[in-house]
């Protein structure tokens, strides 16, 4: 393990590395049921055309912001503006928020996972079995031990040789099974009124909502202002086209919610006769209803296990992401060696984690602003801090530096063809939105 600044070795590692951070849970559970809430087919085509604009130049500044800095968010701004290094310390404040309770949500998942493959998924199905599970003291810790240490190894083995070696395995496993249970989903009888249902674009539904819901999906979709994006874009290797990566990380990261939908919503769909309102959100879709619709299949133990172990790779690809950027941040801002960086973040993590899972159970009496201390390590990251950050980073690129600095970094290493759109989302019609973002997620948090 060295000191020294490592990248990933081609353009190919950086897409699926980065792709690996875009694809998580948010594409899994939450597109789906946004998707089915929000009038099937009219979401989808607003969400791809935000990710196309809104998506893209956020992307694209963080990642070039990144490349051009060559270090991880808590000096990237400081190396262009001393004054404004305060953004960088904002930013890296997120994800050391997100990690501990993501282990958690990995835990749960490496358990179904577990489970699943030893035939126990009838069991999972049971109406008791998550909460019974989860208000649980000792076993959930456990499962996020194992989360955590499959993580840590990972990034302790570096960039190129966890990080981007991890990812160019998994990401490629990871389509290859979602296209199967997708396709299996799809071909069950009564399937295609789930189908339609899901691609048919229908205007009931559709308002100023749809469009907050999809904008405020994407930014978190993305991965985006949590330093993760900088800190990859750091890694990006100088001659590699970064207009053309990024596309393609949003190609991906699209394409696997659209296929998550296409999966679950049709096996809702049958299993429901039809229900919609069973697409219900958060984890409850996820943990209790689709272990019964699995369970109510053929082939029941096959399907639960790959749909699980897919989830799992979204799942680890996603937390490795946020612990590199943490390391990163350990090694570029103090010096550290990796191995010691790792070892830093398992132990912070580790305890951090701790009111997140007991939250469920043995302290399940405290709340903060009515949250539990995983929703309220949530609201907090996503909907308040994310929103924040990504309105200064607007800011600091549209007035401060001037777009031009990531222009030229594009152009750097190839066509920038999407420019006149970044200046002028950049500078006014993205700082907007995200403030819209802000109001409406703390509004629908608070709600
Ligand atoms: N982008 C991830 C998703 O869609 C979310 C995420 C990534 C969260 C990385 C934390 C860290 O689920």
């Amino acid at each position: 393990m060295s000191n020294e600044r490592s990248g990933f070795s081609s353009r190919l590692g950086f897409v699926l590395a980065t792709a690996g951070s875009a694809v998580g849970l948010g594409n899994i559970w939450r597109f789906p049921y946004l998707a089915a809430k929000y009038g099937g087919g009219t979401f989808l085509l607003t969400y791809l055309i935000l990710t196309l604009t809104f998506g893209f130049s956020l992307m694209i500044t963080e990642v070039a912001l990144g490349r051009k800095a060559g270090t991880s968010a808590i000096r990237a701004f400081g190396h262009f503006s001393k004054k404004h290094t305060f953004i960088g310390y904002l930013t890296t404040i997120i994800p050391f928020i997100i990690f501990p309770y993501y282990c958690v949500i990995g835990g749960w998942v490496t358990k179904y996972a577990l489970i699943s493959l030893q035939g126990g998924i009838h069991n999972a199905a049971s109406d008791t079995f998550f909460t019974g599970f989860i208000s649980k003291s000792a076993e959930p810790m456990i499962c996020v031990l194992v989360f955590l240490i499959a993580t840590t190894v990972v990034v302790a083995g570096g960039v190129k040789g966890g990080v981007e070696r991890v990812s160019t395995i998994m990401m490629p496993v990871l389509i290859v099974l979602l296209i199967g249970v997708s396709l299996f989903c799809i071909t069950r009888p009564g399937a295609m009124a789930g189908v339609a249902y899901y691609l048919k674009p229908s205007l009931k539904g559709f308002g100023p909502t749809t469009i907050l819901a999809a904008l405020g999906q994407l930014f978190y979709s993305m991965s985006l202002a949590m330093g993760i994006m900088i800190t990859f874009g750091s890694y990006m290797p100088k001659k590699a086209d970064l207009e053309k990566s990024v596309t393609q990380v949003e190609i991906f990261d699209t394409g696997v919610a659209f296929l998550a939908g296409l999966m679950i919503v049709p096996a809702v769909f049958v299993f429901s006769n039809g229900d919609s309102s069973m697409l219900a959100k958060g984890p409850s879709l996820m943990f209790v209803m689709l272990p019964k619709v699995f369970d109510s299949m053929a082939f029941s133990s096959v399907i639960a296990a790959v749909f699980f172990i897919l989830v799992l790779l979204a799942a680890l690809t996603s937390s490795i992401s946020l612990l590199e950027t943490l390391v990163a941040v350990l090694m570029d801002k103090f010096h550290m060696k990796r191995g010691t960086a790792c070892i830093t973040m398992f132990i912070i993590a580790l305890l951090l984690a701790v009111p997140s899972s007991l939250g469920f159970g043995a302290w399940s009496n405290i709340t903060i602003l009515g949250f539990d201390f995983l929703d309220f390590f949530d609201f907090i990251s996503n909907s308040v801090l994310m929103p924040i950050a990504a309105f200064l980073t607007c800011l600091f690129v549209g007035y401060i530096i001037k777009p031009k600095v990531i222009v030229d970094e594009v152009e750097s290493s190839g066509e920038f063809k999407r420019k006149s759109l970044f200046l002028i989302m950049v500078k006014y019609i993205a700082p907007i939105c995200i403030v819209a973002i802000l109001v409406f997620s703390v509004l629908e948090g608070l709600g």
